[in-house]
């Protein structure tokens, strides 16, 4: 950890702004409810991102790694024959078969389960969706088999979530403020940060239980797998996945996309730039997926 490097972090975490998005993700922390509410929220926003795929009427579907089950909800609303949502935490499978069980969705369920072995049979479901999960995975090219394992031929896989080298994309928001901290800094030194935010934070009383990280015991950032755009690309072609969509999107999608056309040019341009190979890594926040498993032979 350099000294002079958690100088500087904490110098700019003064100088930017807390970011309205993350300042609505940390309130939304407060309470499980609130948290549910938040990830049915984004699933509304995000969904039509993947663009002529939404249509779950009928579906056998597969949420992989649920989290609180505020998707699933949505999922199981928009009239899929079966929602099988499954987290590697017991605390999110309770959570989302205690809501399943409050708006009375008997054709929602969730089980405890990894997502790299998943105790689900061969080519079962025609959806498998996983949001804002697969940066999480420990093992992610098991993860992307067991789910065309259990993906019936002709079915389709909806994959969204940001690559490691993403603005965001070392999860540190409510702990530094500006955008790609990972890039430019050590773990080492996010995590001294991090550290000294929190202890802030508790003596501040605005501490957040359920944003609870023991930064004291952590010796890099974590629960990220650190995948990148390229490994993420290399992975689903060794899976011999039919593409049908591989969406880079930008920063600032829903932000520019309310404001004046200069602002719709500016995020025509980011996209463009995110595209190309050189700075997609870095100018890519969520990657989008829409991918088919063949028919057997
Ligand atoms: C950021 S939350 C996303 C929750 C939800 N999909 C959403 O977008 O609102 C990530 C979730 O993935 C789960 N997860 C991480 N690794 C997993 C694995 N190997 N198998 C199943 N779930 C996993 C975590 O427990 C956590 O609930």
């Amino acid at each position: 950890m350099s000294r002079l490097g958690v100088w500087v972090v904490s110098l700019l975490n003064r100088l930017v702004p807390t970011q309205a998005m993350h300042r609505e993700l940390a309130e939304s922390k407060l309470s499980v409810e609130a948290y549910q509410a938040w990830e049915y929220r984004e699933i509304r926003q995000i969904y039509p991102e993947f663009g002529s795929a939404w249509d779950l009427c009928g579906k056998r579907l597969l949420d992989v790694g649920c989290g609180l089950g505020g998707k699933s909800v949505f999922y199981a609303e928009s009239g899929c024959r079966s929602v099988t949502a499954i987290d590697l935490r017991f605390k999110s499978v309770q959570a989302t078969r205690d809501l399943a069980r409050d708006r009375c969705l008997t054709t929602l369920e969730a089980f405890l389960c990894d997502a790299a072995h998943l105790a689900l049979p061969d080519n079962y479901f025609d959806v498998i969706i996983s949001v804002n999960v697969l940066e999480h995975v420990d093992d992610l090219l098991g993860t992307l088999r067991e789910c065309k394992r259990v993906l019936r031929p002709g079915g389709l896989m909806l994959l969204h979530f940001p690559p490691f080298y993403s603005p965001w994309g070392a999860h540190l928001d409510g702990w530094v403020n500006f955008p790609w901290p990972h890039v430019f800094f050590s773990d080492a030194t996010l995590i001294e940060v991090a550290r000294q935010v929190e202890a802030q934070l508790r003596r501040n009383q605005s501490y957040i239980p359920s944003a609870q990280v023991d930064w004291e015991r952590a010796i890099q950032l974590p629960e990220l797998n650190r995948a990148t755009v390229k490994q993420v690309l290399d992975l689903i072609s060794e899976l011999e996945l039919e593409v049908l969509r591989a969406d880079m999107l930008p920063p600032g999608r829903f932000y520019l996309a309310r404001r004046g056309p200069l602002a719709h040019s500016l995020l025509g341009l980011l996209r463009r730039l995110a595209a190309w190979p050189p700075l997609r890594e870095y100018l890519t926040t969520k990657m989008v997926f829409v991918l088919r498993k063949g028919q057997a032979k």
